[in-house]
This record gives C-alpha cells, sequence and structure tokens, in this order.
C-alpha cells in the first residue's frame, strides 16, 4: 500500500513537471486510449480499430520526432566538440610561441653574458699587467729612495693616502737640485718624514700644515721617532671658509702660516678631495703672496679632474706660473717667478 503511495507521489512530481505541449499529447493519448476502451466495450469494433490506428500513428510520429530531435543533439555536441578543439588547439599554438620566444630570448641573454664575461677576462687582464707593471716601478723607486737615505728608524709606508714611491723620489729629487730654503707642505704623513730627511742634507727647513689634529700628531710622533723634529715641524690648522673667486671652499686656517714668507717649495698634498670639490684648487690664491720671487710648486694626485683643472686655471690666471715637463709620477710640478721672467731653475 505504501509502495503504490509513494508510486503516486513520484508520479504527481513527474506530471507536475512536464511542458505544455508533453502535458497536450499526454492528454490526447490518454483521451485516444479511452476512446478505444469505450468503443471495445460498447461493441463498436470499427471505430476501436480506427482509434488504434490513429494511436499508432501518433506513437510512430513521436518516434520520428525524438529521432530527428536525438539527431540534432548529435550534431550540436559535435559542434560544441569541433569548437573545443579549435580553442584547445590555439592555446597549445600560443603556449609553444611563447615557450619559443623566451627560449629564443634566453639564448640571446646567454650569448650577451658570455661576450660580456669575454670582455671581463680580458680587460681583468690587461688590469693585472697594468697593475704589475706600476708595482715594478714603485719598487725600483723604493730602492732609489732607500740607497739615497738611511732612516734612523722604521719609515711610515708609503700607501694608502701618502705619496707614491716614484713621487717621493722626483720631489727629493727636486730638493737636491733647488735646495729649497723653506718647504711648505699641505697635508702631513710619509712624505713629511722623507722630506725631512732631504732637507736635512741640504740645509732647508719644513713647516707642514694637517686639517687633522691625529694626523697631525702622528707625524709628530714620526719626525721625533727620526730625530727631525728640528728640521720639520707640523702645525695642525683646521679648515675654515674661505671665498675664492665669490666662490667658497674649505680650506687650511691661513693664520697658521702667518709668520711664514718666501716658501722655495710648495707640495700641495691635501685637503683630501673628500673635503670637497677642487679642495686643493684654493692653495696659490692663499699662499701665493707668501711663496719667494722664485719657487716651486708640487702638486699630487695630478692625473685627477680636479687637480687638472686646479692646474689649467692657475696657469691660466697667475703671472710667471708654468707647468713643468715631468716624466715620474702622477704629480706636476710648477715653477713660479714673481717678475714673470722665466725661472732659471735647475730641471
Ligand atoms: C693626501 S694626505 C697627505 C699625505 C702626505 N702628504 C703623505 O704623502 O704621506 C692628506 C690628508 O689626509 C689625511 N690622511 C692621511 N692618511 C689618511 C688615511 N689613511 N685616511 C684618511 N685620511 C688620511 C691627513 O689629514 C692628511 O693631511
Amino acid at each position: 500500500m505504501s509502495g503504490l503511495t509513494r508510486f503516486g507521489g513520484r508520479l504527481a512530481v513527474r506530471l507536475q513537471s512536464l511542458t505544455r505541449p508533453q502535458a497536450v499529447v499526454l492528454m490526447v493519448v490518454l483521451a485516444l486510449v479511452a476512446g478505444v476502451w469505450t468503443a471495445a466495450a460498447s461493441g463498436h469494433a470499427g471505430l476501436a480499430t480506427s482509434l488504434v490506428a490513429v494511436l499508432l500513428l501518433g506513437v510512430l510520429l513521436g518516434i520520428l520526432h525524438l529521432s530527428r530531435w536525438m539527431a540534432g543533439l548529435y550534431r550540436a555536441n559535435q559542434a560544441a566538440h569541433r569548437d573545443l578543439r579549435i580553442v584547445v588547439e590555439q592555446m597549445q599554438r600560443r603556449v609553444v610561441a611563447g615557450v619559443e620566444k623566451e627560449r629564443l630570448s634566453a639564448g640571446d641573454r646567454h650569448q650577451e653574458l658570455t661576450r660580456t664575461l669575454a670582455r671581463g677576462l680580458r680587460q681583468h687582464g690587461h688590469g693585472n699587467d697594468l697593475l704589475l707593471r706600476a708595482q715594478s716601478r714603485e719598487i725600483e723607486a723604493m730602492f732609489q729612495l732607500f740607497a739615497e737615505f738611511t732612516p734612523r728608524a722604521p719609515m711610515p709606508s708609503s700607501g694608502d693616502f701618502a705619496l707614491n714611491p716614484t713621487d717621493l723620489l722626483d720631489l727629493l729629487y727636486l730638493v737636491r737640485l733647488r735646495r729649497p730654503q723653506l718647504v711648505v707642505e699641505l697635508g702631513s704623513g710619509t712624505s713629511t718624514v722623507w722630506l725631512a730627511y732631504a732637507l736635512e742634507k741640504t740645509g732647508g727647513r719644513l713647516v707642514s700644515l694637517d686639517h687633522d689634529g691625529d694626523y697631525a700628531r702622528k707625524t709628530r710622533e714620526q719626525l721625533d721617532a727620526h730625530g727631525l723634529s728640528a728640521v720639520a715641524e707640523v702645525r695642525t690648522a683646521p679648515l675654515t671658509e674661505l671665498a675664492v673667486d665669490g666662490k667658497t671652499y674649505r680650506w687650511y686656517d691661513v693664520e697658521k702660516l702667518a709668520d711664514v714668507r718666501d716658501i722655495d717649495l710648495l707640495l700641495i698634498d691635501g685637503p683630501p678631495a673628500a673635503t670637497g670639490p677642487d679642495a686643493r684648487y684654493p692653495a696659490l690664491h692663499a699662499l701665493q703672496s707668501r711663496l719667494a720671487p722664485v719657487a716651486t710648486v708640487v702638486l699630487d694626485d695630478a692625473d685627477r679632474p680636479d687637480e687638472q683643472d686646479a692646474v689649467r686655471r692657475w696657469t691660466e690666471n697667475i703671472t710667471g706660473l708654468t707647468a713643468e715637463p715631468r716624466l715620474l709620477g702622477r704629480h706636476a710640478v710648477l715653477s713660479y717667478s714673481r717678475s714673470g721672467a722665466p725661472a732659471s731653475v735647475p730641471a
């Protein structure tokens, strides 16, 4: 009984979900079945047969309609399948093209990297070569320095901020040739000790300025250790503002040289470049009036753009100042003659 109830319930649900044309077809079929049944019961065999024939025709038409509908469905399914295949093929082509493009550009990058590496290796080799030659030059200069002087204590290093041995060699050669009575050095250190040894021999005196109290003290200690304090003194001269040609620079407190006159040799090796652009340019503006009538000016690091510019501006603007040709080191040597006449200094 309950099984029959469940069947009835399911049937009712299905009947409710029929579309209108389906409901009409069902009604017609039911009406025909009822007609066949009534005609047969009432003895109208001919009518019953006709109604059965109509029913069979309807069933045949229904099967025909169903098969056409299924064929349509199949065709739509095929078309959807074809479209899907086209989309998948297009996506495959795009993926392959993308991978190929990446592969080609990776190949290009690889080639570029190989070329850069090869160039770097070549330059590195060239750099090593230059370094080796520069080192040989400095070692040869060092031998010559120690052949000329016998220090009384270990010499401070000529690396880092100090003058190179080749520059020192040329500087001390100038001292031996020109025998300056008074040398002023801007920027103390190893060069102060070497200069003091040279001046001890020739009978000159050295005043060295250092903007940094610690470096000044260290240089004084070196001079003491070598017994050169009577020949050379180091003055601490902090950097202060100095106006030159309408521009303000940070330069040594020039008051520290208030008692200094007739500088025969001026060595410019400070202030360090890190204290500001064109750090050494003010030197001749500040000290030109304190140079001897005939003097020599040595500027270290003259291979740097700021220093090259300073030499150009000095020689253009200061009468009697000319650059001397040099063979050794990276410093520039300039001769000064207050009268403007060419200075007759030993080469
Ligand atoms: C170019 S250095 C002078 C070097 C000196 N004429 C020589 O040949 O030994 C200029 C200034 O830099 C400072 N200085 C020296 N050695 C330094 C270092 N290793 N690091 C930073 N500053 C240094 C000192 O104050 C010195 O006066």
